[in-house]
């Protein structure tokens, strides 16, 4: 069954696209449906002001993506990242202006690089709905550092999990010198989701007063 033939004629259907590519693969995709809007709006209300240039890691069928281009992102400061094929040539036909790549989140700073998106410097925010849950502690490691490589000294991830508590392993935090936040929280998205907000903790340090 075509895309088109479910829901309104013409259009895709996001809802039934993510269905079938769980159905293969559950464990990379991590959830049966796309995020609701009203959680994509909770993660780009974390945005630090100002922020401009935005990396979205697991761009799904492109509910954080469309609400980053509403929140005001310009589509050239927007790259997306997917390792799902299928999904990939969809947020590809989706959002044409966008920089959308098809690759491992844990190559993200080599695919950055490779299509010139730091050649003017480096990410604000990397904004991701990876299910990091289901990934080894090395494998999170990799992604998180990713992460952090592609931005500036204040950057910050910002990542929903469906579970109680931060998804990064404590280990993780600790070895890359990260803080951790629980932002929001909602109840509106199947799963219902929690938003944290991880920057690196040297740059939240109070800078020592000097003896006069
Ligand atoms: C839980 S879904 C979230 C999709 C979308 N952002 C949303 O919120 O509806 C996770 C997405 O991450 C993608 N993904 C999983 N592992 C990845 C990896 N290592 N690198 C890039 N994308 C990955 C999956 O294919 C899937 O589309």
């Amino acid at each position: 069954m075509g895309e088109g033939e479910r829901g309104i004629p013409g259009r895709p259907d996001h809802g039934w696209t993510f269905f079938r590519q769980w159905l293969k693969n559950p464990l990379a995709i991590a959830a049966v449906s796309p995020s609701s809007r009203e959680l994509a709006q909770k993660m780009l209300r974390e945005l630090p002001p100002g922020a401009s240039k935005v990396i979205e890691l697991g761009g799904g069928t492109g509910s954080v993506t469309r609400e980053a281009l509403a929140h005001g992102i310009a589509p050239e400061r927007l790259l997306v990242l997917e390792l799902n094929q299928e999904l990939h040539t969809h947020l590809a036909r989706l959002f044409p202006q966008a920089h959308v790549a098809c690759g491992d989140a844990r190559d993200l700073k080599l695919i950055a690089d490779r299509i010139g998106f730091l050649d003017d410097g480096p990410a604000d925010v990397v904004i991701s709905g990876l299910g990091l849950l289901s990934m080894s502690r090395s494998t999170q490691h990799a992604i998180v550092e990713a992460a952090f490589s592609v931005m500036g000294p204040q950057g910050r991830l910002i990542q929903f999990t469906y579970g109680p508590t931060n998804p990064v392993y404590r280990e993780v935090m600790r070895d890359l010198d990260l803080a951790g936040r629980r932002a929001s929280f909602t109840l509106w998205n199947v799963p219902p989701a929690t938003v944290y907000v991880l920057s690196r903790a040297r740059s939240r340090r109070v800078a020592p007063v000097r003896a006069r």
